[in-house]
């Protein structure tokens, strides 16, 4: 069996010219920060990490950064109007800002994606405190959401330069078994999800691994496409999703009409326990999408032998869907604020890496019920 040389990972790690470790944190836009980082404490089972104000010299903002094993998301508000923070609530309402990629090296990473055709959105800064240098740059990408790349390896801190720590002794809600991004999806304009995928492949060197077209997910009135991008080593995925043409309005449709624009649709997160997670959430309030109880009927015709017990997917109503190398359990939030952009995912993989056709189509009809319901189909 022919062994690998050296020589030849060394041109394989040549050629990734942006390395990516995973993400680093997820930043939104909010009309209350404060509030936002209570409901991630006390729904989703995050811990108080750091927070960014006027106190530790941020004039402009206040930040919250919350941390759940190796999820961050910061959630950041305007302190006043004349803003860019406000004017991005004032069009899209609460939504994904920045999806953060850690890299070993943040001023390479500029360099190589705005050689290669990416609009900068800041060029590499070095922020420093008693705690080391942090670097950061970032790029745009769809809309106004923006790729910040943050190197952390000369920072010990507890978030970044800017912030300090912050907790509360007092409440400390336990976690939920959330531990990493899984990926971010991104829902763009009619005839937008090829050019987005021209970005990922030219720009961060990403490759499609995999493409739904409107056959694939789409109901008797309404349709969409869509695209999964990911990095070399599997570790960001960005999949697309483009509206399609059918007899109603898609549900992609109704996002970009209520986000004012493309944005991030929804955020999946990783458990190694999808029904001890799903029924914490559920106990603290999240909501989740329904699929009818005939979805179980077939289910191991479908998806052939799974570990778990059948009884409390449905009872939970968790999709289990397959690729070649395995399976994996799946569950979508309801949005997360009033407008119908912004959810959340629950996924457990068991040996597979992509994503299944089923899954996708389930819960593109079970949005499509709740589209129906706030007449926007
Ligand atoms: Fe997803």
């Amino acid at each position: 069996m022919p062994v690998t040389s050296e020589s030849a990972i060394n041109k394989t790690m040549q050629k990734d010219f942006l390395p990516l470790e995973g993400t680093d944190y997820v930043e939104f836009y909010v009309g209350n920060a404060k509030q936002a980082a209570h409901y991630y404490m006390s729904a989703f089972g995050f811990q108080a990490l750091a927070y960014a104000g006027p106190e530790t010299g941020v004039k402009d903002r206040a930040s919250y950064a919350v941390r759940q094993h190796k999820l961050t998301f910061v959630l950041t508000t305007p302190l006043r109007t004349d803003n860019p923070i406000a004017d991005h609530i004032y069009k899209h309402g609460d939504g994904v800002k920045a999806l953060s990629l850690r890299v070993p090296d943040a001023t390479s990473a500029w360099n190589e994606t705005t050689e290669r055709g990416a609009k900068s959105y800041m060029e590499p800064i070095r922020l420093k405190d008693a705690d080391g240098e942090l670097v950061m740059s970032g790029i745009h990408t769809y809309g106004d959401t923006v790729h910040l790349f943050i190197e952390r390896k000369n920072y010990n801190g507890a978030f970044m330069p800017g912030y300090r720590p912050w907790n509360n002794p007092h409440f400390k809600p336990s976690d939920t078994g959330l531990l990493y991004v899984d990926h971010c999806v991104g829902n763009v304009g009619w005839n937008r999800m090829n050019p987005w995928v021209k970005f990922y492949e030219d720009v961060m060197g990403f490759k499609n691994i995999l493409s739904f077209d409107d056959e694939d997910i789409s109901t008797e009135y309404s349709a969409l496409m869509s695209k999964v991008m990911s990095s070399g080593n599997g570790f960001v995925k960005f999949p697309i999703n483009e509206p399609a043409e059918g007899k109603k309005k898609s549900q992609v449709e109704e996002y970009l009409e209520f986000y004012n624009g493309e944005g991030c649709q929804h955020v999946a997160m990783a458990t190694n326990d999808i029904v001890k997670t799903v029924k914490e959430l559920q106990s603290r309030g999240v909501e989740f999408l329904k699929v009818p109880t005939s979805y179980y009927d077939d289910l191991l015709d479908r998806v052939g032998h799974i570990d778990e017990d059948l009884e409390p997917l449905r009872e939970l109503g968790i999709l289990v869907d397959r690729d070649n190398e395995g399976y994996l359990l799946q569950l979508f939030s309801k949005p997360v604020e009033d407008r119908p952009t912004l959810f959340f995912e629950i996924i457990q993989r068991k040996g597979a890496k992509s994503f299944g056709k089923g899954n996708f189509k389930a819960l593109f009809e079970a949005i499509e019920r709740e589209q129906e319901a706030r007449g926007n189909l």
